[in-house]
Parts: C-alpha cells; structure tokens; sequence
C-alpha cells in the first residue's frame, strides 16, 4: 500500500522563552517534576540533517532538496553544548546519549565527546556516554569516538535483508557497511553494544528472527522498537504497530526467552534473556529488549530530556513547544541563573504523552500536526 506522508508544518518557530527566577538556588543534585521524575538522561541533538531518509522519521517527499536545514550559525557550538551538560549534570543527569539526525555528520563530533568526557557526576563519576547513529559512518569514526571518550554506542538497523534495508533507508545504502561499523565498534572496545530496529508490520517484521538469531550470543543488545507517532509526517498508523507482545511470542516459539528485571528506573526497554539449555538465562548468549511505547507506555518514571541542536529544550519527545535555552547562553546569563532557569523549568514539566495517547481522538486534530520532528530532538 502506497505510504501517507503528510506535509511538514515548520514546529521549530515554536519556541518557549526560558525565565529566569528572581533569587538562584544553587543546584542540589535532585530535581523533580511535577510527577516526582528526576532528570537523569539528557539527549543532545548535534545536527538536523541524515544521509538516510527512513520512511518513519525523515521521509523524502518531506526532506527533499527544497527542506530548510539550520544554518551553522544556529547550532551550539560543542562549548555551549558542553555548558549546559555540565550544568544539567549539576541537576542530576548521569547519562548523555548524542543523537540527531545523524550525529556523526557533524564536523570533529569526537572533539565535543572528548570535553564532555571532561564532565563529572554529582557523585563523582564519569558520565554514562553514549550516542545513537546509523551506523554509515560508524566504522571510519569508531577509533577516533572510542579514544575521545565515548563508552557505548547504539545503532539503527531495521534489516538484514539488503534490498529491503535499502528500501528502508530510501538512499539505497547497503546493509553490509552497517554491519561493519558495528564490527568496527565492538573491535576498538566500545561496551554494551545495543542495535534498535523499528518494526513496522508489513515492511520489516518478517525479519524479526533472522535479526534476533544473527545478534544472539555475539554480545550486541537487540531492541525491537515500536513505530510510534511521533513527529507529523510519518503517516503513523495503529495497524502498521506490531506489539511488542507478539514479538516476543514469535520468538518464543523458535527459541525460549526468559524476563529479566530492569537495570535501570526509568528504561525505555523491557529486557528478555536468551534462555540455555536449563531453561534459565545464559548471559553468553545475551538479551533482546522490546521497547514499547504504543502498547505500554513508560512515561510514569520518564527521566529524560532532550535538547535540539539550536539549543532548545523539550521534555517530551511528543512535545509541541521547546525552551530556548540559547538565548540565555548568548544573552550574559551567569551559569546561576541558567541553572535556576533549567530547575524551574523541569519541576513545571508534566508531560506523559504515550499515556494519555490511548484517550486521545484518533487524529487528534491541531496537535498531532504541530508535534517536532524526531529528526529534530533526536531519538
Ligand atoms: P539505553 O541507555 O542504551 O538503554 O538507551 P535508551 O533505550 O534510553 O535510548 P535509545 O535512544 O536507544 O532509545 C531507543 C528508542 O526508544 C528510541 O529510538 C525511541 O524510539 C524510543 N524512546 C527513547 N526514549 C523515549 C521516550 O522517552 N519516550 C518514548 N515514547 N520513546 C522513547
Ligand atoms: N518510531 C519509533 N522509533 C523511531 N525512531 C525514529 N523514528 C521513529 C518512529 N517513528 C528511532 C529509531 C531510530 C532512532 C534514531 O530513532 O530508534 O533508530
Ligand atoms: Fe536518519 Fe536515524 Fe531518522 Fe533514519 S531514523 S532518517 S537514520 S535520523
Ligand atoms: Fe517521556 Fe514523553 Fe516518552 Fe512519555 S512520551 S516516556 S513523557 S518522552
């Protein structure tokens, strides 16, 4: 069936000015939102541009030669990014994931890595560093990201089948190149590996086992993703979301996967263990997540945030307005005041999208079309 792709309504005009409270209290360490969830993820987005366009994300009818990307001079520069990190940190955060678009298309990326490795927890310790890529330049950039600092790496892969991959990328870029920056970022030590393969019933989940037999035991995290709504253009459909449920069944009925219990409050993934022959998790053999945010919201323990590479901060990823936190840093705010800035902000935030998504019209009018692009805040 042919693809809905709707028009893009420009959602970055939309944008919220910051305030900065009277009296600035030092950051504690601690903040929480009107929910009572800490902020502990910041997602930085360092460019809007892909070299992929992928039907659920950036499709090309949209992202054509007539789109607007941001001029340079729009985008923080890696030291005004790493001022906010560090004051975000001073709240909280422990983990930085960098995403775009595609984030290894921004110049010298590994330059802003090396100072963000720099950073420290309130406790201490060393961010939880990590970026979200395509993979297509991965094994030219892996070396030079592992030496500046990066611990982990997660990349998309929806296929393993080259032509529907293709397909799927839209730029007919091959499967094979993908699968060797992944090599490549396992052979220079990055840990944890994980792979996110967005399922969309009829296009890609035939290739469910094969994606799950080729990952098992080689020490690369397989997640399923549910293809969910964001952004306005993708032509989201409720019948083309595959529940995580039923991933799960269909791989249970191949090989036996046992639950496992969360790492982390607050993740995005449900983890399932590859079960050995005594029918209890075997570690060699690794984990699968299922990522569900159609089918079961986690917006209850939420902790994360997201700032666009022009510097505007969103708490949602469904999120229809961003606080333009560039302003303050161009402006002569002191690090004190965009700190109290910041805390303001999130202890006003009550966003839980994926759970009020169940109650809400199905094409939900004026707000559906007004939400950002995820190739705008980042995955
Ligand atoms: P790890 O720390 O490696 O477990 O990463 P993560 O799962 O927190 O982040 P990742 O960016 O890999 O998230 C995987 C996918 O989950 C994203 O590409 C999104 O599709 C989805 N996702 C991540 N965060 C959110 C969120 O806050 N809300 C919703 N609805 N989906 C999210
Ligand atoms: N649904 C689910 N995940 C998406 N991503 C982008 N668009 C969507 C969507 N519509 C996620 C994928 C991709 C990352 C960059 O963003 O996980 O790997
Ligand atoms: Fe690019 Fe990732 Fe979006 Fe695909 S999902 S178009 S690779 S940013
Ligand atoms: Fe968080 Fe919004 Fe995603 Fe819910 S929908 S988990 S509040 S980003």
């Amino acid at each position: 069936m042919a693809e809905r792709v709707i028009p893009l309504v420009d959602e970055r005009s939309r944008v919220l000015r910051p305030a900065v409270p009277a009296t600035a209290s030092p950051a504690t360490g601690e903040l929480f939102d009107t929910r009572a969830r800490p902020l502990r993820d910041l997602r930085i987005s360092v460019t809007d541009r892909c070299n992929f366009r992928c039907g659920y994300c950036m499709p090309k009818e949209v992202f054509d030669k007539h789109h607007r990307y941001l001029p340079h001079s729009d985008l923080l520069s890696f030291e005004e990014i790493t001022r906010l990190a560090r004051l975000f940190m001073a709240h909280g955060v422990h983990k930085i994931r960098l995403t775009g678009g595609e984030p290894l298309l921004r110049k010298d990326l590994e330059k802003l890595v090396a100072q963000l490795a720099e950073l420290r927890t309130t406790e201490g310790r060393l961010p939880d560093l990590t970026l979200t890529t395509n993979g297509s330049l991965l094994a030219r950039k892996a070396r030079a990201l592992k030496d500046a600092g990066l611990q982990r790496v997660t990349v998309s892969l929806d296929s393993l089948d080259d032509a529907i991959f293709r397909r799927m990328n839209d730029v007919d870029f091959p499967v094979a190149e993908v699968l060797a920056g992944i090599e490549a970022a396992q052979a220079v030590g990055l840990k944890h590996i994980k792979v996110n393969m967005v399922v969309k019933r009829g296009t890609n989940d035939h290739e469910i086992p094969r994606m799950a037999r080729h990952f098992r035991g080689s020490g690369v995290t397989l997640r399923f993703i549910e293809f969910m709504d964001v952004g306005a253009t993708n032509g989201w459909r409720m019948d083309q979301v595959l529940p995580s449920a039923e991933v799960v069944a269909r791989l249970q009925s191949e090989l036996p996967l046992v639950p496992l219990s969360p790492n982390a409050v607050g993740e995005t993934a449900q983890r399932w263990g590859w079960a050995g022959a005594d029918g209890r998790h075997d570690p060699a053999l690794g984990e699968i997540g299922v990522i569900s945010s159609v089918t079961r919201a986690f917006c209850g323990d939420c902790n994360r945030a997201r700032l666009s590479m022009e510097g505007r901060l969103y708490l949602c990823l469904f999120a229809t307005q961003g606080w333009d936190l560039r302003s303050l840093l161009r402006g002569d705010a002191s690090d004190a005041q965009i700190s109290a800035a910041i805390a303001a902000i999130w202890q006003g935030r009550s966003d839980r999208y994926s759970e009020l998504r169940a109650s809400l019209p199905p094409d939900q009018g004026e707000q559906r079309g007004r939400r950002i692009e995820m190739s705008y805040i980042g995955g």
